[in-house]
């Protein structure tokens, strides 16, 4: 299921693969190898062009089979639109609908020759780079809980015309670190449990270099004090666990770290405020901020950043039980500030607070959380960008950047002092929900207030962590992002 990829010299017309995948731009006007293909072929696609069988739209696909003169028997040809006005979006979407096109078929070995485009304010490397990323996200597939393994179809290798080592090296890393992620979200809750997640991060670092991994339970959080986070555990059978993830790259090994902390939640039925019935199975997807933290920091020690980085998980199950949390009961957080829970399925914040606090012993360079946390977000941003959130506006931009580069995008709310007020409550320093207005935000501003003096950012992946239905599934956003961001860092 995952993917070689390796350069080869071969030109698209002697690649000996089973399917050659190659561009061409609307009104017929071929790709460099595209071009190759007609000249060695008598000029069949220029033919097919003239006489309207080979489209350049955007996104279409048409496949040729057994051309003269050209070794592999198979060629994909994708559209890329406009000549001469392919941008971000536009290289992405036709990588997509290639690698989406290729999982049907009879080929298993695929040489691509899309990587010679020229994208809108980005280079080479950035297209190789981008191809061996989609490429991989289509190629996995979910089977770790199917009696009968789907057929074994889909491509193995892939070959690209030779560039950057450096590009293939991050690609790879990229993808590694997003399949991990998205592996970690379809699981079931069944199976991905505080303790699966840590004994996951525990092999981790039986392979990654430069990694270490401590796990507290609870008697060691109830010694610090982590009485939110444990408030939400009470309800579960699945103890609790609290994973810290270490990566030591810099030369300077007290480099202040970057800390990346998960909301894991691997489950949310909501507690004794229960969701409704439709639907709640994928809240099993509520664990994928922590996800992430773990797909990005596989990735970053893979690279082998020449930086320190930090990745904290709180894991816990939010369930209703005869020993669970309620409506009205205050918690004392680590910080030492209390909160009145007003409703049990506002209980992302409340790990996570006590994760942020926790987190502030490693003294962070920046720390930046990640939470499928609200629907609020869902509804303000919907399933494109994810909510972010910050007081320190270099540093969302940096992430706003990051994101952009690599077109998994964040969006910025704001989290003014103005919307504190609707945390309010007489009977404790703060509630845990800020009534009906801004929920993205108050839950941002709740945050804030465990964070206050570090330098910080809560990036919002309620909408983008998953796409819903039985043929969606965990994205593996937004490692995509986070890496970008601490490459620059790292740069
Ligand atoms: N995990 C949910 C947020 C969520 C909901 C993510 C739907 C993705 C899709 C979170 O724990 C939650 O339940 N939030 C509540 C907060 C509310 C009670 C203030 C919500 O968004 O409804
Ligand atoms: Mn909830
Ligand atoms: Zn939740």
């Amino acid at each position: 299921m995952t993917l070689t990829v390796a350069f080869s010299s071969h030109s698209p017309v002697e690649s000996q693969v089973d399917i050659v995948v190659v561009g061409v731009y609307d009104h017929g006007v071929l790709s460099p190898s595209a071009q190759l293909l007609d000249n060695a072929s008598g000029g069949a696609l220029s033919r097919l062009a003239a006489r309207g069988d080979l489209s350049g739209k955007q996104g279409a696909i048409t496949r040729l089979f057994d051309l003269p003169g050209v070794t592999a028997p198979r060629i994909m040809v994708v559209g890329l639109g406009e000549a001469g006005g392919l941008d971000v979006p536009r290289y992405l979407k036709a990588l997509a609908e290639a690698a989406k096109s290729l999982k049907a078929g009879n080929q298993v070995n695929v040489a691509s020759f899309l990587g010679e485009v020229s994208v809108r304010d980005r280079d080479s490397e950035w297209c190789l780079r981008q191809q061996v990323v989609v490429f991989s996200h289509h190629a996995y597939r979910f089977v770790s809980t199917r009696g009968r393994k789907p057929g074994d179809h889909g491509i193995k290798s892939l070959q690209l015309p030779a560039g950057s080592e450096s590009a293939l090296r991050a690609g790879l890393a990229i993808a590694g670190g997003v399949a991990l992620t998205r592996e970690l979200g379809n699981l079931p809750p069944n199976i991905c449990t505080p303790q699966y997640l840590a004994e996951t991060a525990q092999r981790l670092a039986t392979t990654l270099p430069k990694f270490s991994v401590e796990i507290l339970e609870r008697e060691e959080m109830e010694k610090l004090g982590m009485g939110a986070l444990l408030g939400v555990a009470r309800g579960s059978r699945n103890a609790p666990r609290l994973i810290i993830m270490k990566y030591s790259g810099a030369e300077n090994a007290d480099a202040a770290p970057y800390v990346l902390v998960g909301k894991g939640i691997t489950f949310d039925t909501g507690g004794i405020s229960i969701k409704p019935g439709a639907g709640m199975d994928e809240m099993k997807f509520d664990m994928c901020g922590g996800g992430s933290v773990f797909g990005a920091l596989h990735a970053v020690a893979e690279l082998g950043l020449s930086i320190n980085v930090i990745g904290v998980v709180p894991a816990v199950e939010n369930m209703p039980d005869g020993d669970a949390y309620r409506p009205g009961d205050v918690l004392t957080s680590m910080s030492g500030q209390t909160i009145e829970v007003l409703n049990t399925d506002a209980e992302g914040r409340l790990i996570l607070c006590d994760a942020i606090s926790y987190a502030k012993r490693f003294n962070p360079h920046t720390m930046v959380d990640i939470a499928t946390l609200t629907g609020a977000c869902v509804v303000a941003l919907g399933k494109h960008a994810h909510g972010l959130m910050s007081h320190d506006d270099a540093l969302a931009n940096e992430l706003l950047q990051a994101g952009e580069h690599v077109h998994d995008r964040a969006w910025r709310l704001p989290i003014w002092d103005d919307y504190q007020t609707q945390l309010d409550t007489g009977y404790a320093d703060m509630a845990n929900i800020g009534g009906k207005n801004a929920g993205a935000i108050t839950a941002g501003c709740f945050l804030a207030r465990f964070a206050n003096e570090v330098r910080w950012a809560h990036l919002d992946i309620a909408g983008t962590a998953w796409d819903e239905g039985r043929k969606g599934g965990a994205t593996g956003r937004p490692v995509q992002l986070l890496v970008q961001w601490l490459l620059d860092r790292a740069a």
